[in-house]
């Protein structure tokens, strides 16, 4: 950058120079004639700037191809941008996390991702690192954070209401913080009360993009005092709110959808355990 940066500022006051020079030394009134034809200054001015230019492209070509491909101890994650929040899976730990991404300092890390629904894309402002996230085509992007902290990562390509609250936290932790937290999310939670439970992953899950809890509407209905009541749906038809109903609506969201709402909620199938849907079930009943 700074290459090309001086270069042209180099430049710039070369050709502005001789401009304003020429312009006066051949000023209306002056009777020299300047020469017509040089050929050692010609391939001079030819042969100079070429080898410039071909050193920008290779000093860029190598950066591009750096920043391009992973290096080979790269930490793989798994990355699926969804409407609207991103999933991140550790393939060698078991581990699931949703709009947050924790890492270990100076480790190089791969995300491999793909979209489930539309065009989604990954921005790590801190990280200088930005790639799309596609339906049907993997995209990776690698960074290595050398320092801890937290940082901030967006989606920054326009799809749906919730767009502008699909982002998340990078956490850069120390290798030793980062296999506790491994040691820590591995396991499952058997201890925490279903309604805790359930609140924890309301969070985690970021089902709060889409649903409010105290009764205001949003993207997707409100949870607030639903468990139990009678609900009306698209097709004209009534449900009872049951255990039943609630369990459904988490695993198979277009099963049966609200009146006056989208069908627009991902499938949540696979990626909660039965304890983990009975404290979602749970959470929702005690918003009364
Ligand atoms: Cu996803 Cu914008």
């Amino acid at each position: 950058m700074n290459y090309i940066n001086y270069l042209s500022i180099f430049f710039w006051v070369l050709i502005t120079g001789l401009i304003l020079y020429f312009a006066w030394r051949y000023r209306n009134g002056n009777k020299e004639v300047g020469p017509s034809h040089n050929t050692a200054l010609e391939i001079t001015w030819t042969v100079i700037p070429t080898i410039l230019v071909i050193s920008i492209f290779v000093w860029g070509f190598k950066t591009y191809m750096t920043l391009s491909r992973a290096p080979g101890d790269a930490m793989d994650v798994y990355v699926t941008g969804q409407k609207w929040s991103w999933s991140f899976e550790y393939p060698e730990h078991g581990v699931r996390t949703t709009n947050e991404l924790v890492v270990p300092v100076n480790q190089p890390v791969r995300l491999v991702m793909q979209s489930s629904d539309v065009i989604h894309s990954m921005w790590l402002p801190a990280f200088r690192n930005k790639m799309d996230v596609l339906p049907g085509r993997t995209t990776t992007v690698w960074f290595e954070a050398t320092e801890e902290g937290t940082f901030r990562f967006y989606c920054t390509e326009y799809c749906g209401d919730a767009h502008w609250n699909m982002k998340g936290d990078v956490k850069v932790v120390s290798a030793e913080a980062f296999h506790e937290w491994i040691e820590e999310n591995s396991k499952e939670d058997t201890t925490t009360p279903l309604p805790e439970l359930g609140a924890k992953l309301f969070q985690s899950k970021a089902c709060f993009t889409c649903h409010t809890t105290d009764g205001t509407p949003s993207i997707g209905p409100t949870l607030k005092g639903v468990f139990g009541h009678t609900v009306e749906l698209a097709d004209g038809k009534t449900v009872e709110a049951d255990e039943d109903y609630l369990r459904e609506s988490i695993l198979q969201p277009g099963a049966k959808i609200v009146k006056g709402f989208a069908p627009t909620m991902p499938s949540f199938q696979g990626q909660l355990s039965e304890r983990e849907l009975n404290g979602l079930i749970e959470y929702i009943k005690s918003l009364k």
